[in-house]
């Protein structure tokens, strides 16, 4: 199989590419990403471009570079490329809508001269909204987002499924919760806790820390994804989810307890504008459907995350610095890496 992954020089698309190679060694893959802030090329540093793996850096906004980059004749599209971190919507929602929306319908456009491709579009668990205490969204559940965000990511729901319906692309739509694990860029709660933890800095907790979040070890989530390009039927939606949210609050109080460091360090902040207090999901339709469970418990995820982010101190430097952006220049041949202008 060939596969076009838009996104995947940033944290969850990195991870799917090694999973990926080491599970599906024959599947050939082309690593799409405009290497924003977010787009990390040091993610992918141990990997070898080959004929299993190409990079080509551009953005999905630009219709002339993919209309060319559909030329390839891909079997898939996994469709992580976007603007994800709710902080910056709510600063300046543009680039969410240039990237999340336009750039998703552009991919589409592209998408619909190729009847086979399978579309799987990475959705959000933030599209449905805050979550009342008790509660958990099922695919029914209607939508309801509510940071600029989540309201783009919706956006791009219903544009995937109305170039379904209308022109019959294959798409499945996965609706992840928080993931966290190796590679995420420190600016995203868990790797900011370790990150100001390490250095006795403070931190930062918006509100009064009980808002809750489901999380789940990016490595379940790359096993959904995959499973979903193997089985899931075109037209499927799926939650995917562990199943157990949990305050931030005692988020940071395990970490800090883990890495031996006083609960002084926790900052109360100013709310975020807007904050969804919970998130929820029921995930019984991927389990029963495609036979999905998380394998990894969320104490020894953090566990694990926690020992990569200390035995990885470079990569948190140059993310922390800023240096990680120089990697591509120094590293890629750009002529034969860059596609478009
Ligand atoms: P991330 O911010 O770490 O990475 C995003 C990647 O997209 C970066 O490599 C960036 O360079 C690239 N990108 C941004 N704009 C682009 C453009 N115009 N053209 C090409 N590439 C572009 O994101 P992530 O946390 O890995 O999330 C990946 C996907 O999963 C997103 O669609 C996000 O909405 C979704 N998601 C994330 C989580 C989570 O907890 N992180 C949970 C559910 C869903
Ligand atoms: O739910 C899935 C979503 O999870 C993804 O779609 C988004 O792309 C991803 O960024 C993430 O969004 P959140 O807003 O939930 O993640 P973040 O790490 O920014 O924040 C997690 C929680 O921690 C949230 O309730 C806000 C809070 N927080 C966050 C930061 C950065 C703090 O209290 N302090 C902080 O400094």
């Amino acid at each position: 199989m060939k596969l076009l992954i838009t996104g995947g020089a940033g944290f969850i698309g990195s991870n799917f590419i090694r999973h990926l190679l080491a599970s599906r060694p024959d599947f050939e893959i082309l690593n799409f990403d405009k290497l924003t802030y977010a787009g990390n090329s040091e993610n992918l540093a141990d990997l070898t471009i080959d004929s299993s793996y190409q990079f080509v850096r551009g953005d999905i906004g630009d219709h002339r570079t993919i209309e060319r980059l559909f030329e390839s004749n891909f079997d898939a599209v996994i469709h992580f490329a976007a603007e994800t971190h709710v902080d910056r919507s709510i600063e300046d929602a543009s680039p969410f809508l240039e990237t999340n929306i336009l750039g998703t319908q552009r991919l589409l456009e592209a998408a619909r001269r190729f009847p086979n491709l399978r579309f799987i579009h990475i959705s959000t668990d933030e599209v449905y909204g805050s979550a009342a205490p008790g509660e958990s969204f099922t695919e029914e559940s209607p939508i309801d987002p509510r940071s600029p965000y989540a309201a783009s990511k919706a956006s791009a729901e219903h544009f995937v499924r109305a170039y379904a319906n209308t022109y019959g692309i294959s798409a499945v739509i996965l609706r992840c919760t928080n993931n966290f694990g190796p590679f995420q860029f420190p600016e995203k709660l868990i790797p900011l806790i370790i990150s100001n933890a390490s250095e006795n800095k403070p931190i930062p907790v918006y509100g009064d820390g009980l808002q809750e979040r489901d999380w789940l070890f990016v490595t379940d989530f790359c096993t959904a994804i995959r499973l979903a390009i193997d089985t899931a039927k075109p037209g499927s939606l799926y939650n995917v989810s562990a199943g157990s949210p949990q305050p931030n609050l005692k988020i940071v109080r395990t970490i800090l307890q883990t890495l031996g460091k006083s609960e002084s360090l926790i900052q109360f902040v100013q709310d975020r504008p807007g904050h969804d207090r919970r998130y929820a999901l029921d995930s019984s339709k991927i389990r029963r459907e495609l036979g999905w469970a998380p394998a990894v418990s969320f104490e020894d995820g953090i566990r694990r995350t926690i020992e990569w982010y200390q035995s990885n101190s470079q990569w948190l430097d140059h993310a922390r610095s800023g240096e990680y952006r120089t990697y591509y220049e120094r590293h890629y041949d750009r002529r034969s890496q860059t596609l478009g202008n």
